[in-house]
């Protein structure tokens, strides 16, 4: 009899190809299955060396009995109704104690509904992030867990094995029950929204009112990689902005059409935030940026009717303005964290998660898209003060803030009097300074809402009186 599988995974397209040659490396026997045989058998005869720890199978019911009890088998394929179809062609051929792990960018709500769904049968359901993209997948992901701390256990060995690692330490944990590993990945990707459109309005103040060329551009961020910005995402801007093209000779962002795709974990992590009353202003305005950019002939109507903004740039190019702009881009994306790990503050108490956030910012440091050395400064801050409100009230943070505030400040500013948007820039900037606004201007608005609408208000002074003199009729 052949040797059982330590785990299975369905869906053999890259994600889960990759995934699945990344268990077979670390030294896991895994079964693998695809909807099209065909695929199985090209995949196993591509994976070389690997596959002699590869099971490929044709059929469900030979896939399930190729794997060892308790049988975790990973779902790898598009969101959505087909998980729930997977989900059903599965259960009758499993048992007692097996688990179904999702691993796509599900709804967390989903998630919970599908973990409900499988309490009661026996199985049990895990929800896993998993970040890096294709690479990442192949060669060490970051990977964000949510079921039954049991189900886990049975897991841990081959997931940890599969991670990425920051000096040393596996990028990959259990967060919580049910819906817990998709929701920190659907955070993890509104502020992967946020770090990518603030990157992209920098380059737009060096584009269009600076007037540098992509390669130009390419080099200044290639130069700010390497000090506190320093992160996955700064490092393949350099290498985007150095791309040439091969059909026009021009460098590749220059022929790429200004419209950006969204497949909904940036709009998930908004809708969750705003439905929880938590501001993430950043990642609002990155989403609604996306949004604006795919309406692409609305735009290029308006331009018509209004003209294109002049772009003068009201600061002198120079180094001390390249130095505004990194520390500019830093404030804005502390912004930004702070925003998200706010709106997951917030979820783990109205979903009794418990989420621990120095793990949550630890795996995060290598492996995902928005790894960065940043966030080991995030885990050591969380690290320190674990119940703190807001990270940027941290120590460590807050003095962050106090240095490159200025210069987020400046950047904004000069950008909005040349007619350049810089919206989740702009948005960070407001929200450090409504933040600390110990006396904001709502007393107006709770005045008016009593006015309108007697909705009543609290007083400075704690008075026991809570209408204003216009609803006695005054
Ligand atoms: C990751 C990425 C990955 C994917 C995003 C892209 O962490 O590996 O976030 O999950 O690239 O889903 O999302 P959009 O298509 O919405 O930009």
């Amino acid at each position: 009899m052949t040797e059982l599988a330590e785990i299975g995974l369905i869906g053999l397209g890259v994600m889960g190809s990759n995934l699945a040659l990344n268990i077979a490396e670390k030294g896991s026997r895994i079964a693998v299955f695809n909807r099209t045989p065909s695929r199985t058998a090209e995949f196993v005869a591509e994976a070389g060396a690997l596959a002699g720890n590869i099971v490929g199978c044709d059929t469900i019911e030979a896939f399930v009995a190729a794997i060892r009890p308790p049988r975790p088998i990973i779902i790898m394929i598009k969101a959505g109704e087909a998980v729930d179809q997977q989900i059903d062609a599965l259960k009758p051929l499993l048992s007692g104690g097996d688990i179904v792990i999702d691993a796509g960018n599900a709804n967390f709500r989903d998630t919970i509904a599908r973990f409900d769904r499988l309490k009661d049968t026996g199985l049990t359901f895990i929800g896993m992030g998993v970040s890096g993209g294709e690479e990442g997948a192949r060669h060490g992901p970051s990977i964000m867990v949510g079921g039954t701390e049991q189900s886990y256990q049975r897991v841990e060995k081959v997931l940890t094995s599969i991670s990425a690692r920051y000096e040393g330490d596996p990028c990959c944990a259990w967060l919580g029950t049910d819906g817990a590993g998709h929701f920190v990945k659907t955070i993890h990707n509104g502020i992967e929204y946020a770090d990518m459109q603030m990157i992209a309005e920098i380059y737009g103040i060096l584009r269009d009112g600076l007037g540098k060329s992509a390669g130009e551009i390419g080099t200044i961020f290639g130069g700010w990689n390497k000090g506190r910005l320093n992160s996955y995402l700064i490092e393949i801007t350099e290498k985007v902005l150095a791309a040439g093209d091969a059909s026009t000779g021009r460098p590749i962002v220059d022929v790429i059409l200004d419209r950006a795709g969204q497949k909904g974990t940036g709009k998930w992590s908004v809708i969750e935030a705003q439905q929880m009353g938590v501001p993430a202003t950043a990642i609002e305005a990155a989403v609604a940026a996306r949004s604006l950019s795919s309406i692409k002939a609305e735009r290029e109507a308006a331009q018509a009717i209004f003209g294109a903004p002049d772009h003068v740039f009201p600061l002198e190019d120079g180094a001390a303005l390249l130095k505004d702009l990194e520390l500019a881009l830093f404030a804005a994306k502390i912004g930004a964290y702070a925003q998200g790990f706010a709106v997951m503050a917030e979820a783990s108490r109205e979903f009794g998660w418990s989420l621990p956030m120095p793990t949550i910012a630890r795996i995060w440091r290598a492996g995902c898209i928005i790894r960065s050395q940043f966030l080991d400064e995030i885990t050591k801050a969380f690290t320190e003060t674990p119940d703190v409100a807001n990270l940027i009230v941290t120590p460590a943070f807050s003095a962050m803030v106090r240095e490159s505030l200025p210069a987020l400040r400046r950047i904004v500013a000069a950008a909005v009097t040349a007619g350049i948007p810089v919206p989740a820039l702009a948005s960070a900037l407001t929200y450090f300074d409504a933040y600390r606004q110990a006396r904001g201007t709502a007393n107006l608005i709770q005045a008016q809402r009593d006015f309108f609408g007697a909705h009543g208000f609290d007083r400075t002074d704690g008075l026991d009186i809570h209408h204003g003199p216009w609803s006695a009729g005054a």
